[in-house]
């Protein structure tokens, strides 16, 4: 598969991105991004690398069949990576529907046109939040790739829907098609809303820090760039048909993250402020990478005290990015979710 062609969805967002620029360091391959940029997608993300021999942005909505069909036609591509998606919870919460047309109707979508067109690999990018929650007290338990489905929010249901459905795909019409499920990702180009680029820029204008409920719930924390890598392997070396947990056992309380962001921006804890607690909020999520790293060698790469103090500087470096994002509608949404928290 050297030289391939891949259409990489998505990739005007945060993890989408990142494997892109993994892709054209790393590789040969011919890289097509299919994004709709929603409020989510940046094309001065993707700044970059615009003029790349090897790479082309298009704009266009994964639940336009007649677009995406037309570009499948164009590029006749090897290899699909599925990025695209609507992919904060809270906002799940408040209006579920787009979630179920782009997660859902998009992936339907995507697996015609590979379907009709013919491809050597369709992966699903997931998340381990299709398993649900795990206990606080029960630190043995983790996901695994037969932990049943139990999905929480709109958004876990959507994506968990879209999984299914590429498994039927598979074993229906015979597609090759691979997913992985990963943990909560951090690194640049996060979108703001998200907990840890949310808490860096509220601190550093010393604006308050909204935690959810206890602080207490717990995430298992990956850099953006070992998921990438994992997907990479999986693409090339992960079976058919097979779901791959992606994962660095590094399991943190949202209040201890808040902390050692609120520390290393040299701030005062006094920002903090507990808020009410998101509707439904899992408790705690973590993976068993057991399988990835016994069939395909993965292993995260970066330890989350450097991963952090990367992302910090990463963010204190890139205020151009990050300030024309919040001073735009990001201001309304901010106030509509956290005005009378
Ligand atoms: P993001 O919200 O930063 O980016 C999503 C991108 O998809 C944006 O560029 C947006 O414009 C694009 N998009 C949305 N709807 C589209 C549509 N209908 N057609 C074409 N493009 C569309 O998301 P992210 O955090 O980069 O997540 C990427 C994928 O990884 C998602 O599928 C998500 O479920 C999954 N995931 C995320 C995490 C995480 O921690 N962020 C963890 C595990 C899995
Ligand atoms: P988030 O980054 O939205 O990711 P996910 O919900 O997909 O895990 O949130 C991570 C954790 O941080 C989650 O437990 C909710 C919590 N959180 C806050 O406490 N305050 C906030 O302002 C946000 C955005 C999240």
């Amino acid at each position: 598969m050297e030289h391939r062609t891949i259409i990489v969805t998505g990739g005007a967002g945060f993890i989408g991105s990142n494997f892109i620029f993994y892709l054209l360091e790393n590789t040969e391959d011919h890289v097509v991004c299919l994004d709709s940029l929603t409020y989510a997608g940046n094309l001065s993300t993707l700044a970059g690398v615009a003029n790349h021999p090897r790479f082309r942005f298009v704009r266009g909505d994964i639940t336009d069949r007649e677009a995406v069909y037309r570009l499948f036609e164009e590029t006749a591509p090897d290899v699909v990576v599925n990025f695209a998606a609507e992919s904060h919870v809270d906002r799940s919460i408040e209006n579920p529907g787009v979630f179920l047309q782009t997660n859902i109707i998009g992936t339907q979508t995507l697996l015609d046109a590979c379907r009709k067109y013919g491809i050597q690999r369709y992966h699903q990018v997931s998340t381990d939040e299709v398993y649900g929650d795990l206990p606080l007290d029960r630190p043995d338990l983790m996901f695994t790739e037969t932990t049943p489905i139990h999905t929480s929010s709109p958004y876990s249901a959507s994506k968990a829907a879209a999984d299914l459905l590429v498994l039927a795909y598979h074993r229906t019409y015979g597609l090759p098609v691979s997913i992985s499920r990963c943990s909560n990702n951090y690194g640049p180009y996060h979108f703001p809303e998200k907990l840890i680029p949310l808490m860096i820029i509220n601190a550093l204008h010393d604006k308050p820090l909204p935690v959810y409920g206890t602080g207490e719930n717990v995430r298992d924390w990956l850099y953006v760039e070992d998921h990438c890598k994992a997907i990479d392997l999986i693409v090339r070396n992960g079976r058919v048909g097979e779901v791959y947990n992606i994962g660095g056992h590094n399991e943190m309380r949202n209040i201890d993250i808040v902390r050692l962001i609120v520390h290393a921006l040299g701030k005062s804890e006094d920002l903090i402020r507990f808020v009410a607690d998101r509707k439904g909020h899992d408790r705690r999520y973590a993976i068993d990478p057991s399988k990835i790293h016994r069939e395909l060698g993965w292993l995260p790469e970066t330890k989350f005290e450097d991963g952090l103090q990367k992302t910090i500087d990463w963010y204190l470096q890139n205020e151009d990015w990050w300030g024309a994002i919040i001073s735009g509608e990001y201001q309304t949404y901010y106030q509509r979710m956290y005005g009378d928290r």
